[in-house]
């Protein structure tokens, strides 16, 4: 796909990200002369059209935390099977799972940061919600954090493209083993309380270094039916319960997106005194 230009629009270039369905470059976009992501699905999907109907909701959903669709169309060529494509704003930056792999050795990120993150993520979730998309693959490798160090939720709704039946079958399991909903673990119908359960085990992350549910797929998938994830009793404020909320193994006693950005707006101003900063601010 190197070199090639898109459609007579998108000049590709390197190819920053790959996932089973989807392979995702940095381009340049001629028309409006500007660089810009392209993601371009397998071949192997079976309704390209029903995919792109779908990109053109997802293009509806806009949050300054959720990353921007810009175009999608169908591409085809006389050698390859049609691919739905979609191109989106370039977050020059790393994705979560880069950054949680690199403060793994410090046990984590600051408390304030991940209030920040979670926040700004929680308020992404919200406004997909309202738009009655569910994502369905919260994760490290799906937010990207760009030059202003918050938080931009990708990949999603995808989950729906990447399968030509609905997404709400029951019995289809799409999403990472390690940040799951148990109903997810158990292929039952999911609802937007899947997503508050994901990012609840990424803040989790986030704030102890340590994945809460390791091993293999089936090991991580069979262990948050058996048992919650263990919150240190060591964070501070608002964590303990929020955490506890959010990762309820029964989805209605979850609390909804919006609630969730509530707290962690509050969290993230609540930073803890460091001698150093009251040496600070008193001289
Ligand atoms: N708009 C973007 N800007 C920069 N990097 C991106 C962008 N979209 C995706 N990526 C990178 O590509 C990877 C795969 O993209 P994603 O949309 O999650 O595809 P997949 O469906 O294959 O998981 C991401 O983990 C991220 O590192
Ligand atoms: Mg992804």
């Amino acid at each position: 796909m190197e070199q090639q230009v898109l459609c007579g629009r998108y000049r590709l270039s390197e190819r920053i990200g790959a996932g089973a369905c989807a392979a995702v470059f940095s381009a340049y976009d001629l028309k409006l002369g500007r660089e810009v992501a392209v993601k371009i699905f397998s071949a192997d999907s079976a309704d390209v059209r029903r995919q792109e109907q779908e990109i053109r909701a997802l293009s509806k959903v806009q949050h300054p935390f959720l990353i921007s669709l810009f175009d999608c169309g169908i591409y085809e060529t006389a050698l390859d099977a049609p691919r739905a494509y979609m191109v989106m704003e370039l977050i020059h930056g790393q994705d979560l799972r880069v950054l949680l792999a690199e403060s793994s050795v410090i046990g984590g990120l600051r408390p304030a940061k991940v209030a920040r993150f979670g926040w700004a993520l929680a308020e992404a979730l919200a406004a997909v919600h309202s738009a009655g998309v569910i994502h369905r693959d919260v994760k490290p490798a799906n937010i990207l954090i760009g030059r202003s160090e918050l938080p931009v939720l990708c990949d999603f709704g995808v989950a729906r493209l990447h399968d030509s039946a609905q997404a709400t079958s029951p019995g289809q399991t799409i999403g990472t083993a390690s940040y799951l909903s148990p109903e997810q673990a158990l292929g039952e119908a999911v609802h937007p309380s899947a997503d508050i359960y994901s990012l609840g085990l990424v803040l989790l992350e986030c704030l102890t270094g340590q994945k809460a549910f390791p091993g293999t797929a089936l090991e991580a998938s069979l262990a948050r039916l058996l048992r919650d994830p263990v919150i240190p009793e060591s964070l501070e404020g608002s964590w303990q319960p929020l955490l506890t909320a959010m990762t309820e193994r029964n989805p209605l006693n979850r609390p909804d997106a919006a609630e969730c950005g509530q707290v962690l707006f509050e969290l993230q101003l609540q930073v803890p005194a460091h001698p150093l900063s009251v040496q600070f601010y008193m001289f």
